[in-house]
C-alpha cells in the first residue's frame, strides 16, 4: 500500500492532495494541519467527489496527529505562510524555517524512510534546512520549484507560439526566485523544433521574463500566492517517486560539486524515481548560462546565510 502525507492543508497542500487523489497517485493521502478541522473538512469534501470522479484514493485529514502519517512513502511539506503582494519569497524565511524544522522532526519520527518534497518558501533555502536538520541521504530530499517554473515557462511559450501547451518542451533551472530562476531558452522547443527558430529574440526574451515573474503576477492578482499549478507540480514529483517513473524534472537538489557548486540546494535537472533524486543531470551550459547559474547560486547562498541555524 502506498501512502503520501501532505503537511499543511492550505491552498497548495490541499490542491496537491486533491490532484494526487484524482490521479490515484497513491492508495492513501493524509493531510495534516495545525488548524482544527480544516484538514478533516477538506478530506471529507474530497472523498465526497469519489463517486463523481470514480476516484479510489482514500483521503484522510487530521489536526496535529502525526501518528496518522505513520509509514508514509512520501511527505510533502507545504506548511508555512505564503507570499502577500509585494513580498519576496525570501521575506518568509524566519517564520517558515521554524515551521519546516518542527514539521521535519515530527514526520521523520513516524516515517523514517520517507522521501521528503519541500514546497514551503523560500523553497531552496527550506530544502537546504531540511538537509541540515534531518541528516537524511541527499537523494531523499527534493525541493519543488523547477517543476512549477517549467510549467509556467511552457505556458508562456505556448501562448507566444499559439500552440498546445502539451506539445511544448521547456525547463527552468537555478533558484526558485523572481531574479534567480533561469528559463533555458536554448532548449525550449515545439514538437522538437527549437523555439529559437520559431520566435524572434525579443519575443523569447519576453517569454522568459514573464516566466520569472510568473509567481508574482499571480500573487498580485490573487492577493496570495498561486496554488493550482504549485499543487499539480508537487503531485508530479510525488507520482514520479511512488511509481518509480525515472522522470526528468528540474528540482532543488543538494549539490556537491555538480555545476561547480557545493553546499547549497538549487534547481537542476534530476531523474526522479522511487529513491527520490536518483541522478542529477549535468548539462553542458554555455558561458552565458554558466554566468547566470553562478549568480543564481550566489543569491541562494545569501538567503541561506539568513537561516537561524
Ligand atoms: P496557506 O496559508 O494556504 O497554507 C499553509 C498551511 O500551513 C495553513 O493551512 C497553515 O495552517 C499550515 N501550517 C502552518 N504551520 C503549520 C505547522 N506547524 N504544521 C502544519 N501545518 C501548518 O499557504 P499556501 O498558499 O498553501 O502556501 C504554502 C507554502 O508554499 C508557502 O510557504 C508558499 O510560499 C509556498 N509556495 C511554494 C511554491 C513553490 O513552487 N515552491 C509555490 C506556491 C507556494
Ligand atoms: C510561486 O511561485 C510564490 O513560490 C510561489 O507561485
Amino acid at each position: 500500500m502506498s501512502k503520501v502525507t501532505v503537511v499543511g492543508a492550505g491552498n497548495v497542500g490541499a490542491t496537491a492532495a486533491n490532484v494526487m487523489a484524482i490521479r490515484e497517485v497513491a492508495d492513501e493521502v493524509v493531510m495534516i494541519d495545525i488548524k482544527e478541522g480544516v484538514s478533516e473538512g477538506k478530506a471529507m469534501d474530497m472523498m465526497q467527489t469519489a463517486n463523481l470522479l470514480d476516484m479510489n484514493t482514500r483521503v484522510k485529514g487530521v489536526t496535529n496527529d502525526y501518528e496518522a502519517t505513520k509509514d508514509s512513502d512520501v511527505v510533502v511539506i507545504t506548511s508555512g505562510i505564503p507570499r502577500k503582494p509585494g513580498m519576496t519569497r525570501e521575506e518568509l524565511i524566519g517564520v517558515n524555517a521554524g515551521i519546516v524544522k518542527q514539521v521535519t522532526d515530527s514526520v521523520l519520527k513516524y516515517s523514517p524512510n520517507a522521501v521528503i518534497v519541500c514546497v514551503s518558501n523560500p523553497m531552496d533555502t527550506m530544502t537546504y534546512l531540511i538537509h541540515k536538520v534531518s541528516g537524511l541521504p541527499k537523494n531523499r530530499i527534493i525541493g519543488m520549484g523547477g517543476a512549477l517554473d517549467s510549467s509556467r515557462f511552457k505556458y508562456y511559450l505556448s501562448k507566444a507560439l499559439n500552440a498546445n501547451p502539451n506539445e511544448i518542451e521547456g525547463f527552468v533551472i537555478g533558484g526558485h526566485g523572481d531574479t534567480t530562476m533561469i528559463p533555458m531558452k536554448r532548449f525550449a522547443a515545439y514538437r522538437g523544433v527549437p523555439a529559437t527558430s520559431l520566435l524572434d529574440k525579443e519575443t523569447l526574451d519576453k517569454v522568459a521574463a514573464d516566466t520569472m515573474v510568473g509567481g508574482a503576477t499571480l500573487t498580485k492578482l490573487l492577493g496570495t500566492s498561486a496554488w493550482y499549478a504549485p499543487g499539480a507540480a508537487a503531485s508530479e514529483i510525488v507520482e514520479a517517486v511512488i511509481h518509480d517513473q525515472k522522470t526528468l524534472i528540474p528540482c532543488s537538489a543538494l549539490l556537491e560539486g555538480e555545476y561547480g557548486e557545493k553546499d547549497l540546494c538549487i534547481g537542476v535537472p534530476c531523474i526522479i524515481g522511487k529513491n527520490g533524486i536518483e541522478k542529477i543531470v549535468e548539462l553542458d551550459l554555455n558561458e552565458e548560462e554558466k554566468a547566470l547559474f553562478k549568480k543564481s547560486a550566489e543569491a541562494v547562498h545569501k538567503t541561506n546565510s539568513a537561516l537561524p541555524c
